[in-house]
């Protein structure tokens, strides 16, 4: 069983490195564009295997997608990062056009790939994989609602002093400073967080994750891999395992939350066939404004993408 990274740079390799120490795939097939990035960066993976103890091979291939064939899963991360001062809407034009090509070679020679975006600005790059592809929307899905919730769940279990498995969320809407974290969905332990937190730090953990990727930005000149890399990885996981975990994942709403054609993270189901079912929460008043405004500020750059062509 093969699996697709495309895209060799910090997140990709990341992705791919995961992959394989966790043996989610037979064989991990890594793509770039710059001349040997992916075959020197699969060969290192590969060359862990002694010390990591995985038999996952690694092939990195500069721009030939006749080794991607079959693909069950790929994962395109293909793009230009951000950097400082940037926001993760300044990338569209650049990132629209990689994603479009690479799309189009991955389902010539993969078909039936489920295709899972971390490019950004990543709501509306899944757009864009989703026009280029044609698929139906189990299929083509966006990576950012594990790692916003992964950030707030870290927050808390520091803040908190415990375990950050023990931290439970739903964080929904679009990867950007609109994100809905929702603390009326997370549990310490299955205690509600609001019995051990008080609403002042609570407010300023909400408030630091929305900002969490600008965070790390800042401190390191263009943005985060390894929680990334470990997301996507973790998409590709419950898919190829059907393991039929509830995860926050980028879609097309289709009514969903009152919500049509507009790409927001929603807690879905995800297995074998891809997004197996979104789940409705019953949000309160105050939750789904918040949702109507992520919503907003997606509309408006899908526009933008749609006014380039
Ligand atoms: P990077 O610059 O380290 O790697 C990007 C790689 O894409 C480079 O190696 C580049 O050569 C390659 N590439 C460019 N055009 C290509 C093409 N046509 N075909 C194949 N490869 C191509 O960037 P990094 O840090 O890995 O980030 C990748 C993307 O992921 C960025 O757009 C970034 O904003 C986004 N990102 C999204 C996150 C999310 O939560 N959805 C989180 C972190 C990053
Ligand atoms: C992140 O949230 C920049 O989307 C990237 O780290």
């Amino acid at each position: 069983m093969k699996v697709t990274v495309v895209g060799a740079g910090n997140v990709g390799a990341t992705c791919a490195d995961v992959l394989a120490y966790r043996e989610v795939a037979n064989e991990v097939v890594v793509v770039d564009i710059k001349e040997g990035m992916a075959e020197g960066k699969a060969l290192d993976i590969w060359q862990k295997a002694p010390i990591n103890l995985y038999d996952t091979r690694t092939i990195g291939t500069t721009g030939d997608y006749t080794k991607t064939a079959g693909s069950e899963v790929v994962v395109i991360t293909s793009g230009l990062p951000r950097k400082p001062g940037m926001s993760r809407d300044d990338l569209i034009g650049t990132n629209a056009g990689i994603v479009k090509s690479v799309t189009e070679n991955v389902i010539q020679h993969s078909p039936d790939a489920i295709i899972i975006i971390v490019s950004n600005p990543l709501d509306v790059m899944t757009y864009q994989a989703h026009l280029t592809s044609g698929k139906s929307r189990n299929k083509v899905m966006g990576m950012a609602g594990i790692l916003d919730t992964a950030r707030y769940r870290a927050f808390l279990a520091e803040a908190l002093n415990v375990s950050p498995k023990d931290i439970q969320a739903v964080l929904m809407g679009g990867h950007g400073d609109t994100m809905v974290p929702l603390p009326r969905y997370t549990t310490v332990g299955g205690i509600p967080v609001t019995e051990l937190i008080d609403d002042s730090t609570l407010q300023a953990i909400v408030d630091r994750t929305k900002t969490g990727g600008g965070e790390l930005v800042k401190l390191m000149g263009t943005s985060a891999w390894y929680a990334p890399g470990a997301a996507a990885a973790q998409m590709v996981e419950a898919i190829v395992r059907d393991q039929k975990r509830v995860f926050p994942v980028c879609t097309n709403l289709e009514g969903e939350y009152g919500i049509k054609n507009c790409y927001l993270g929603v807690p879905v189901i995800l297995g074998k066939n891809g997004i197996e079912k979104v789940i409705e929460l019953k949000l309160n008043d105050e939750e789904m404004a918040l949702m109507k405004t992520s919503e907003g500020h997606v509309r408006e750059v899908m526009q933008v993408l749609d006014n380039l062509g």
